[in-house]
């Protein structure tokens, strides 16, 4: 297995120019690769090396991207089946988050659509977004914010990779009115959780070679729970002395952002400044249709697109920009280890993006989402798969 990785590296290498130095670093970092344990298991594939996975349309936009999503995969021969569960706003019975909590649990990866949140309904009406994450407890939200060839932004070469604790913090839905006028709202904080998360992003910038860590706090006015969140980091990093470590203040982290991007590599949050800086990352290298995310467990991973909208103002309507969702499947092709399908499809999206005419609307452009999934079906017919899985 290693030799014939290691002939697919030596061969890739040669074809493209690279020289020696840069396929010696490849195999070191294969070798690495294989004798470590990775961040997630990924469950093995069934007969005939063909895997299943759960799919979960959602609403707004979901629907129709997962299509596409389908389509492109049956196009690519990609050796991925789905089991599809339907779970959406207009069911008030939790009969269906709990079928497609049990399907990830069977199938152990999901690819999802967002779920609508209907905010009038009473406070014991969870989000079933945030009820399928505690319950798989997916405790890491990563998200990898890259400027995008042909995508026009204020700021350039952005390549930050943020990832955010993803079952506490302020979303532990422990709300009440005890007193008439006076809610109280928990944010809970953890020392096993904090570090844990804190371990995830030293490993994960490890793996990928990153130099340093910034954890975003408000540890000066919130000086037990996130004071607790920083001391875990610091504690985690003095682990790691290859990686250097630093922290922010959350809002001087919201300004150097908008204002210079580059200066950030690996962030590191808790939950509800996960959610904004995430946002805020999308926006500046083109906006919530061109991102993916991905949610992973100790024994579950979940894909779905960062921002998480429904986009439902624009559903059905053939112009969503599909790249945030197809990338999100390239993502889960990796955790899957079928690395030579996601580099095929991925490679195939980012030379469409590149095409300024066939943008969408979302980015300026007129293209619809069709056009572009057809696009990128065209360059995979052309070129066909690097290397194939035998
Ligand atoms: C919502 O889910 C139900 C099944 O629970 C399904 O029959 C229906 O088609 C879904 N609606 C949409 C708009 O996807
Ligand atoms: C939200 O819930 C309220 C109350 O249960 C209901 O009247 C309303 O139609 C729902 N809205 C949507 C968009 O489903
Ligand atoms: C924290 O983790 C340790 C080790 O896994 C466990 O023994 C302990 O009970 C946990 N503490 C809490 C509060 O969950
Ligand atoms: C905000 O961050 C910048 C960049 O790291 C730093 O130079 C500056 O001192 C910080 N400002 C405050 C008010 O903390
Ligand atoms: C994008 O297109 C430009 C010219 O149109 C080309 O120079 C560049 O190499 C392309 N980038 C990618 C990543 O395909």
């Amino acid at each position: 297995m290693l030799f014939y990785k290691v002939l697919i590296l030596f061969w890739g290498c040669t074809r493209t120019g690279s020289h020696t130095r840069l396929f010696e670093k490849h195999i070191i970092f294969h070798i690495f690769y294989i004798i470590t344990t990775p961040l997630s298991p990924p469950p093995p594939a069934k007969y005939g090396g063909r895997h299943t996975v759960a799919l979960i349309p959602g609403d707004g936009i979901g629907p129709e991207l997962l299509n596409h999503v389908r389509e492109l995969f049956r196009f690519s021969c990609v050796p991925v089946d789905f089991e599809v569960v339907h779970v959406n706003s207009s069911s008030t019975s939790e009969d269906d988050i709990n079928n497609a909590i049990m399907a990830i649990r069977r199938n152990g990866v999901a690819l999802k659509g967002n779920i609508e949140t209907n905010h009038t309904m009473p406070p014991n009406h969870k989000s079933r977004n945030n009820l399928l994450r505690t319950s798989l407890d997916l405790y890491a939200n990563v998200m990898h914010c890259q400027s995008l060839p042909g995508v026009q932004t204020r700021h350039k070469n952005i390549d930050i990779i943020i990832i955010r604790e993803n079952t506490e913090g302020e979303y532990s839905s422990l709300e009440h009115e005890s007193v008439s006028g006076v809610v109280e709202s928990l944010k809970i904080i953890t020392r096993n959780n904090s570090l844990r998360i804190a371990d995830y992003a030293f490993r994960l910038a490890r793996e990928k070679g990153r130099r340093r860590v910034t954890a975003v706090h408000k540890a000066n006015i919130m000086k037990l729970g996130d004071g607790l969140f920083l001391q875990c980091c610091k504690e985690v990093a003095s682990g790691y002395p290859d990686i250097e470590f630093d922290s922010m203040i959350v809002d001087n982290t919201t300004m150097q952002l908008v204002s210079k991007p580059q200066q950030f590599d690996v962030m590191l949050m808790p939950n509800l400044y996960g959610n904004v800086v995430s946002n805020v990352c999308a926006g500046l290298v083109g906006g919530p249709g061109l991102v993916p995310g991905a949610n992973y467990g100790r024994d579950y991973a979940v894909f779905e697109t960062a921002t998480r909208n429904t986009g439902k103002s624009i559903a059905n309507r053939n112009i969503a920009n599909p790249t945030a969702m197809l990338l999100a499947s390239c993502l889960m092709l990796d955790h899957l280890k079928i690395h030579d399908y996601a580099n095929m499809i991925r490679g195939a999206i980012l030379t469409t993006m590149n095409e300024t005419r066939l943008h969408t609307a979302d980015i300026g452009g007129q293209g619809t989402t069709s056009e572009v999934v057809q696009s990128i079906m065209r360059i995979i017919q052309s070129g066909g798969p690097l290397t194939t899985e035998i």
